[in-house]
């Protein structure tokens, strides 16, 4: 018998929950990270926001698991809570579903002083962010993570928005939820391939600044695939930190906030010549560019020697990619260096022609640098091209 009020965090589960503060002025707020978050959202919610209606927004996948529980908590602490599910995939991020989205928040009456509620991975919490950064001048958010990526990533930081056929997220706006709830018990329902791609990304913090924090996912990936909740809120935690550390610093990404996109060049020029398709998942295009920016930085004689070797063999344990020749595929297709640095000059953070890189001296040692020589670059990446 559980004699706690279901929208309260039982004891047990309070004690275990991790606080990471986003200092950002008048808009900062708290992530907190930790097991029973969603089944304890309601009072969480009532105290901090103090709404009258939510308007929860999900997506399908989402929804089966996780959306009974985080209603019934809402009610069950007083608020009055509505919700839309939207289909899963990437393709949800678009106008189309922004308006249906938009109008269906509004024919719920949600008022300024409301929230809206993101359950789900990066696809609903930019959509469903931009939604609540237009809809009436600027609601209230929040954000309640269940991808990995979405728990170490987009749900920190404020970027929202959606896609056009132009590009990825190149309509959107800066804007920083009220609370971010990272339960970390929703990953178990979280498909493999999805915990691995949000993976790469909390390798990345490792890689880009904290060589201690690499050398504990050396010892505890084991755990944090078989499910040790521990260790996954500990690696949802750390990474968590660093990147609101990197938002204070920079929130509009004019200079340190850059160092986030180790691996990115890359990775970004391998997922867009893969179509953004289940070939090749976002995290594992970005393990691919992580162990290409560090054999580059290698090979340029700014890290030590062994450096590339360390981060691949991680990467490969944690069953990601980690060559060009890892994209899979039927016999000659596969980029080419002329097709790569043709997609990777498009990516967004080219300035005066100069593409920007992430390089690093060593494992938690990057930074951003334009004085790659166009031609050695070609010349690398021609030779990982060829790769068998
Ligand atoms: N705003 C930012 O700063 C930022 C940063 C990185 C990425 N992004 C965006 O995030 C998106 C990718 O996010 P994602 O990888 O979470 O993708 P996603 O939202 O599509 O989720 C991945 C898949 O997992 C399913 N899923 C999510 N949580 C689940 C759970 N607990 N149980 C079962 N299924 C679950 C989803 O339905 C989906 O099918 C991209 O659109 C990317 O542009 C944004
Ligand atoms: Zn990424």
């Amino acid at each position: 018998m559980n004699a706690q009020p279901a929208e309260q965090l039982t004891p047990d589960d309070e004690q275990q929950v991790r606080t990471v503060r986003v200092a950002l002025g008048q808009r900062s707020y708290d992530i907190l990270i930790g097991p029973g978050l969603i089944a304890g959202a309601g009072r969480l919610v009532a105290e901090r926001l103090a709404p009258r209606t939510c308007g929860i927004v999900t997506d399908a996948n989402v929804a089966k698991h996780h959306l009974q529980p985080l209603e019934a908590s809402l009610s069950a602490a007083g608020l009055e809570c509505r919700s839309v599910v939207l289909p899963a995939g990437e393709a949800t991020k678009c106008f189309a579903e922004l308006q249906g989205l938009s109008e269906q928040l509004l024919a719920m009456g949600l008022e300024r002083r409301d929230a809206v509620v993101a359950l789900g991975g990066g696809v609903i919490g930019d959509l469903a962010g931009f939604a609540a950064a237009i809809l009436r001048r600027g609601m209230r958010f929040v954000q309640v993570p269940t991808s990995l990526l979405a728990q170490v990533d987009s749900s920190v930081g404020g970027k929202t928005g959606i896609n056009t056929p132009q590009g990825k997220n190149l309509v959107g706006a800066f804007h920083q939820p009220s609370l971010v709830l990272a339960d970390a018990e929703a990953l178990a329902t979280l498909p493999p391939r999805e915990l691995r791609t949000g993976y790469a990304e909390v390798a990345k913090y490792g890689l880009l600044g904290d060589a201690t924090f690499f050398a504990w996912l050396e010892a505890n990936r084991p755990a944090i695939f078989a499910g040790d909740g521990s260790a996954r809120a500990e690696a949802i935690e750390v990474s968590c930190r660093m990147k609101a550390a990197i938002v204070a610093r920079d929130e509009t990404e004019t200079g340190d906030r850059m160092l986030l996109n180790l691996g990115h060049t890359f990775g970004h020029a391998l997922e867009a010549w893969a179509g953004y398709s289940d070939r090749l998942l976002h995290g594992e295009a970005v393990a691919i560019g992580m162990c290409l920016a560090f054999e580059m930085s290698e090979e340029l004689g700014l890290a030590p020697g062994g450096t590339a070797a360390r981060v691949a063999s991680h990467l490969r344990e944690a069953g990601l990619p980690t060559r060009v020749a890892d994209v899979p595929g039927r016999g000659q297709d596969r980029p080419t260096v002329e097709e790569l640095l043709a997609l990777m000059a498009q990516d967004k953070k080219v300035s005066a022609g100069r593409m920007t890189f992430i390089l690093a001296h060593g494992i938690g040692e990057a930074f951003i640098t334009r004085d790659v020589e166009p031609a050695r670059l070609a010349a690398f990446l021609d030779r990982r091209c060829r790769e068998a």
